[in-house]
């Protein structure tokens, strides 16, 4: 299905990586999370709003000559749960990573509570734990505040 969708927007990548099943509209958010400003050089392509019948419309980003990293993964995974990353080399899928939802979450995102300790020690580290997984909900560990996965979209575009 999505082999005959990309045929019709893009041609198939020789090395890199591939991430699929991106909910429609969130593909300039994984842009952002691979920090892909599009002066960097390498060949990039984004398929917005195709058919999927996994999870109806999709994004795909292809980035050539890139392999996506732990941090980068996690991040991916938490605004787009469903999201596979297809590593290719030679034309060919190498590895096929499919995601998921981390049970804790260190140092990337931020307590929106402006009182948090997270906010205010200058050493302080943020840490959530995932206290449901659909739809994302994440806990600060240490004043209890809420992040929803629209809270965790939103910082990342911001
Ligand atoms: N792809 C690509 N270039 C390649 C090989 C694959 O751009 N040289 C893309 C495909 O177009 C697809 C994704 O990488 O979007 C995964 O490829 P593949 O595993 O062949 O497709 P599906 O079987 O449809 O994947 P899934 O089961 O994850 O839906
Ligand atoms: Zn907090």
């Amino acid at each position: 299905m999505s082999k005959m969708e990309n045929g019709l927007i893009v041609t198939k990548i020789k090395d890199g990586t591939v991430i699929d099943h991106i909910p429609a509209g969130r593909a300039l958010a994984v842009l952002k999370i691979l920090g892909i400003k599009g002066n960097e050089g390498n060949r990039v392509a984004l398929v917005m709003n195709v058919d999927s019948h996994r999870i109806g419309k999709k994004d795909i980003v292809k980035i050539e000559e890139r392999v996506i990293n732990n941090v980068e993964s996690e991040l991916i995974t938490l605004i787009a749960p469903n999201a596979t990353i297809n590593i290719i080399r030679n034309y060919e899928v190498a590895e096929k990573r499919k995601l998921r939802i981390p049970d804790i979450v260190v140092g990337i995102l931020k307590c929106q509570n402006p009182l948090c300790i997270t906010n205010n020690d200058p050493e302080g580290i943020s840490k959530f734990s995932s206290v449901s997984k659909v739809p994302i909900v994440l806990k600060c560990d240490y004043c209890d505040t809420e992040l929803t996965e629209d809270d965790v979209l939103r910082q990342i575009l911001s």
